[in-house]
């Protein structure tokens, strides 16, 4: 099986999943509970889940316990993509080659679909066949890496610095949260389905791949913005410029930001190093460097 013919698959495992979660309908919450599946049910990479399941493969555990993490995840990750599309945000209006969540629903309706996604995930999370330990683990996990300390900050950082240039050293900090952060969480939370404590080895190795992994991803990000298209994408190209963003092209050119994110893949993979089976994990970082969209 080919890295993306993997991906394909753990995504298919993450779709149904995510279905099967928001299946419970009632007329009178319709519309915000038909917005949660639009922006959820719509064509996604899946990588944080997919992150979620091969941790929790790689330590010897079962996808049955890791399926729901994977699921609270990714609806952690859908609602921070709503809202970021926002006009009080990025004020953009195509995701997912489909409208944003406002575009098609109105901004009351994104705002509480934005919402619903993030309660119904911890909510999730809890249904987990694991200890509860791991249960109380994950949830601590997923609270951290996706609050004001974690993603949430690194949005903050992110409006902040519209308009006017932020060092390096913030703009690493800005990566390190907005995007590193739902990485970083997505890569212990398999290693706490697989039984694993916070401060094992193993742990610690899932979280150093995962920063490397992480700033690579949000690198290319920047880059895919400026050199990649519509249609690829299935969101808006530019939008950065547009909102006068800091970006790591405001410091390297493409080549260069490119160099960067190799460089920090080389760091990622260099943390699985002597761990059995981590061949796909290795390889996943590689095709994550080297996506089109
Ligand atoms: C987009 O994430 C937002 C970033 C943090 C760069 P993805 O590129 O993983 O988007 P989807 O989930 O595939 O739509
Ligand atoms: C979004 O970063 C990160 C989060 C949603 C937390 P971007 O604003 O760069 O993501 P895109 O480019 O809109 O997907
Ligand atoms: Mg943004
Ligand atoms: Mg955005
Ligand atoms: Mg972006």
């Amino acid at each position: 099986m080919t890295v993306a013919e993997r991906l394909a698959a753990n995504a298919a495992l993450v779709d149904e999943a995510l279905d099967r979660y928001t299946a419970e309908e009632d007329a009178d919450f319709a519309t915000e509970l038909t917005a949660e599946r639009y922006s959820l049910l719509s064509r996604a990479k899946r990588i944080r889940p997919t992150l979620v399941l091969e941790f929790c493969r790689l330590f010897g555990g079962c996808d049955r316990a890791a399926l729901p993490f994977a699921a609270a995840v990714e609806m952690v990750h859908t609602y921070s993509l709503i809202h970021d599309d926002l006009p009080c945000m990025d004020n953009d209006d195509l995701r997912r080659g489909r409208p944003t969540c406002h575009k098609a629903f109105g901004e009351a309706t994104a705002l509480l679909a934005g919402d619903g996604l993030l309660t119904r995930a911890f909510g999730v999370l809890a249904t987990a066949p694991v200890s509860d330990r791991a249960v109380r683990d994950a949830v601590t996990v997923l609270a951290q890496g996706a609050g004001s300390f974690g993603m949430i900050g690194g949005q903050v950082m992110d409006l902040a610095g519209e308009g006017k240039h932020l060092s390096l050293e913030s703009l690493l900090k800005l990566h390190s949260n907005k995007t590193g952060a739902l990485i970083a969480l997505s890569a212990e939370l398999g290693c706490i389905a697989a039984g694993l404590s916070r401060d094992e080895e193993g742990t610690l190795a899932a979280r150093r791949y995962a920063a490397g992994i992480g700033l690579a991803f949000q690198i290319v990000d920047d880059v895919l913005d400026v050199t990649s298209d519509v249609a690829t994408l299935g969101k808006n190209v530019g939008s950065d410029a547009r909102s006068e963003k800091t970006t790591f092209l405001t410091y390297y050119s493409v080549d260069e930001a490119m160099a960067y994110a190799a460089r920090e893949t080389e760091k990622a993979k260099s943390a699985l190093r002597g761990i059995e089976g981590n061949e796909y994990l290795l390889a996943l970082a590689d095709y994550l460097l080297n996506r089109k969209y």
